[in-house]
């Protein structure tokens, strides 16, 4: 159960049963879960670059790895060191720009470890994730959900007090469905979607600069439109992200594409309950 001092995080998980102990080495304004339908549609990369803008406008940012059997954020920001802990508590370790970062690969003796652990060990890893990480005074942690909308996604969304969600789609047709069930899953859990990120959207000619839709015409408008939801940026396919993600040097992006959702971010720390 939530412990009554623990209002600073901005509000009690949904399921109260499970709710696991607050920890008091931690103050979280604002918990956003970056979801998508399926996997490979670039969630961790939108996870990571949100987390860059803010960090980059000023704010404090973590990002928990919540994709326990996939975890690729450690990577992308070049994270080499293994975190340390005492007493059952777990120190995150900081980004290069000052972004607290807790994935399991932190926690694996090599970061290329295969984890094979059953559904209720990854639960309750990814709770421990919440409460036992010492994440201290942040604006955002952003959780980078395991793709889809099984079991692990499922957990986060019902044991972390999230004020918002944001959904990752790609711009194939088949995609669609998908992100229409990832909807559907954030309306019952009646927990606010702040918007869509469309990632690999377009790419740009380099001889021209024209824009070139390689999966056809984006259907984005209809899920918007029927969810009533905003799109909150079209990310480019670019060479120079993967290659950035490679090497672990994400913070070098230059992404003025994510100034609207910054924004909308910005106002949902703001209007938190
Ligand atoms: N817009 C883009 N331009 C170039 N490369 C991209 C882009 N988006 C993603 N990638 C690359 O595609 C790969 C997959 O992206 P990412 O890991 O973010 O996907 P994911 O949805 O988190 O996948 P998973 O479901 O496995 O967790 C990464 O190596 C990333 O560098
Ligand atoms: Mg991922
Ligand atoms: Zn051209």
């Amino acid at each position: 159960m939530v412990s009554k001092d623990s209002s600073k995080s901005s509000k009690k998980c949904k399921d109260e049963e499970s709710c696991p102990e607050e920890n008091p080495q931690k103050n979280v304004k604002c918990c956003l879960a970056v979801m998508s339908g399926k996997g490979g549609v670039g969630k961790s990369l939108v996870t990571g670059l949100l987390a860059v803008t803010l960090r980059k406008a000023g704010f404090k940012v973590g990002i928990l790895d919540a994709d326990l059997t996939g975890p690729s954020i450690p990577k992308m920001f070049g994270i080499k060191k293994r975190a340390t802990g005492s007493n059952g508590k777990i120190l995150p370790i900081e980004s290069y720009s000052g972004i607290k970062v807790m994935s399991l690969n932190l926690l694996l003796d090599k970061e290329d470890d295969a984890v094979i652990w059953r559904g209720p060990v990854i639960a309750g890893a990814i709770k421990q994730f919440w409460t036992d990480v010492v994440w201290g005074d942040l604006d955002y942690l952003l959780i980078d959900l395991p793709p889809g909308t099984a079991d692990a996604p499922l957990t986060v969304m019902q044991s972390i007090p999230l004020s918002g969600v944001v959904v990752v789609s790609s711009p194939q047709d088949l995609a669609v469905m998908i992100v229409k069930k990832a909807l559907q899953m954030t309306r019952k859990l009646d927990i606010p979607v702040l918007g869509l990120v469309e990632n690999m959207s377009y790419a740009c000619c380099p001889k021209c600069g024209e824009k070139i839709s390689f999966f056809g015409e984006s259907n984005v408008d209809e899920i918007t439109e029927q969810y009533a939801i905003e799109l909150l940026a079209e990310i480019p396919i670019d060479p120079k992200i993967s290659k950035l993600c490679d090497e672990g040097k994400i913070e070098d992006y230059d992404i003025s594409f994510l100034n609207k959702a910054r924004e909308v971010l910005e106002k949902a720390l703001k209007d938190r309950k």
